[in-house]
């Protein structure tokens, strides 16, 4: 089963995934991420997330993309060939809210687009985590992390659309779309997120 975890800078995505597998010790759960958990990714992170590079939006599409690409062939379909669990960290939802509906690119390309890039990989549930702006960049404050990388230094209005736009994704893939208040104590939010994560296993518990 392949699952994503999806949105904004500061949403707490990364700390719920790694929480939830925690949770599930014993199952094989592979944890990985984009951009960067392959040979390729880790260089194009440093460029990427690297807060002095200008970079066209368009070029920036084709570097998420090209990971993307590299990510799925040597590390996704493998493991869910060898029969694990797949926890990624953003995935090709991150690219239509992002560089479509926050930089602007036409969202249907940007299907297409994505759907060659991930060699037609969709996921089977996606986490949303939901949370207003302004309380995602007071956690990131607190974590000191505002400096860390360039979308972490746009305003908020650029992450505002972030938002909307995983807000209209989940609306438009409700199916396989599971939208979590990110605002809940971790625990509660694990709790959740697994409730879910265990029906869609097919395991009542
Ligand atoms: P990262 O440091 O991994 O942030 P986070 O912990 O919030 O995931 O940085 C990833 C950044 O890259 C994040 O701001 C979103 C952005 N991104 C895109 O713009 N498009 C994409 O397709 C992906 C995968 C990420």
């Amino acid at each position: 089963m392949f699952v994503t975890f999806e949105g904004i800078d500061g949403s707490g995505k990364t700390t719920l995934l790694q929480a939830l597998a925690k949770q599930r010790q014993g199952t094989k759960i592979c944890l990985t991420r984009e951009p960067g958990d392959s040979m390729l990714g880790k260089r194009l992170r440093a460029i990427v997330l690297d807060a002095k590079t200008q970079l066209d939006a368009r070029a920036e599409l084709f570097l998420f993309l090209a990971d993307r690409a590299q990510h799925v062939a040597e590390l996704v379909r493998p493991a869910l060939a060898r029969g694990e669990i797949v926890f990624c960290d953003r995935y090709t939802d991150s690219t239509l809210a992002y560089q479509g509906a926050a930089r602007g690119l036409d969202q249907e390309t940007l299907l297409a687009l994505n759907r060659l890039a991930s060699h037609g990989l969709e996921p089977d549930l996606t986490f949303l985590l939901d949370l207003p702006v302004a309380m995602a960049q007071e956690r990131m404050r607190q974590r000191k992390l505002e400096q860390e990388g360039r979308f972490d230094g746009y305003d908020a209005s650029f992450h505002e659309a972030v938002r909307q736009g995983f807000l209209d994704l989940a609306k438009r893939f409700a199916s396989r779309f599971s939208v979590l208040d990110a605002s809940l104590p971790l625990k509660d939010l694990v709790s959740a997120a697994d409730t879910v994560l265990s029906a869609r296993l097919g395991i009542d518990d």
